[in-house]
């Protein structure tokens, strides 16, 4: 797939492929092309050439709100909360985009996986910690009942402690069999969840590999991660 701005190109064929039921990690240097991976995917800039399939169907060009229709969550850079919306409203604009009949039982499961902000559902999102907001952010994306998630990068700005909390329900989604892309820099933080990474550079996928592949040629990793 290639994606860019006006006459710069950004993204150079970038190709992968994200497991059902595992978490795919795309590791990568601050502008290495990660966000605007995650925006051509998400329909927000449309892709210049190629090909996205969700589970065998295409859905390169279609407008956003359709791609988030058919199964694609979105947990976008830097979470972009409304600071003075509650909680609660936050996750009611996600379930916008999920059938009313399956609002109520997502909601349940979606506040069982992150007990902290089920009890601040009243409260302003801007008034939470950054692990809680990212927690609120994921949240929104899981209300609009995902086949896919895209996180990109979630442990921006937190505390490896509050990381840890972060990277543990993502663990629990997988284990309730969501497919999950995340974007992160931190190699260290990347490999400890996925099953699968790729590694972005300058807009082109220069390696992929298993974490334990990858974990052997750490130095190699390193470079391209500019580290
Ligand atoms: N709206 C834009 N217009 C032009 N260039 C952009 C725009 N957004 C991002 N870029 C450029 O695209 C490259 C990749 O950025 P980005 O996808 O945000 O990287 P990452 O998320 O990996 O940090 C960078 O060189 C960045 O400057
Ligand atoms: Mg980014």
């Amino acid at each position: 797939m290639v994606a860019g701005f006006g006459d710069l190109t950004i993204l150079h064929d970038v190709s992968l492929d994200v497991a059902v039921g595992k978490v795919t990690v795309l590791l990568g240097a601050n502008g290495a092309g990660k966000t605007t991976l995650f925006r051509a995917i998400t329909g927000l800039l449309p892709p210049r050439a190629g090909r996205i399939a969700l589970f065998g169907e295409p859905i390169a060009g279609r407008a956003p709100h359709l791609i988030a229709r058919a199964g694609i969550g979105h947990v976008p850079s830097g979470r972009e909360l409304f600071p003075r919306m509650p909680v609660g409203v936050h996750l009611d604009l996600g379930a916008r985009l999920c059938p009313p009949e399956l609002r109520a039982t997502l909601r349940e499961r979606v506040l069982g996986l992150f007990p902290e902000i089920a009890e601040r559902l009243n409260q302003y999102a801007g008034t939470l910690s950054g692990g809680e907001q990212q927690m609120v952010a994921i949240a929104r994306a899981l209300m609009t009942n995902p086949r896919v998630l895209l996180l990109d990068e979630p442990s921006a700005g937190l505390a490896p402690k509050v990381v840890l909390s972060v990277f543990q329900a993502l663990a629990k989604l997988q284990d309730q069999g969501m497919s999950v892309l995340l974007a992160e820099q931190s190699m260290t933080f990347g490999l400890s969840v996925a099953s699968r990474a790729y590694i972005i550079r300058e807009g082109r996928i220069v390696l992929s590999g298993t974490p334990a592949e990858l974990a052997a040629e750490r130095s190699v990793v390193q470079a391209y991660l500019g580290a």
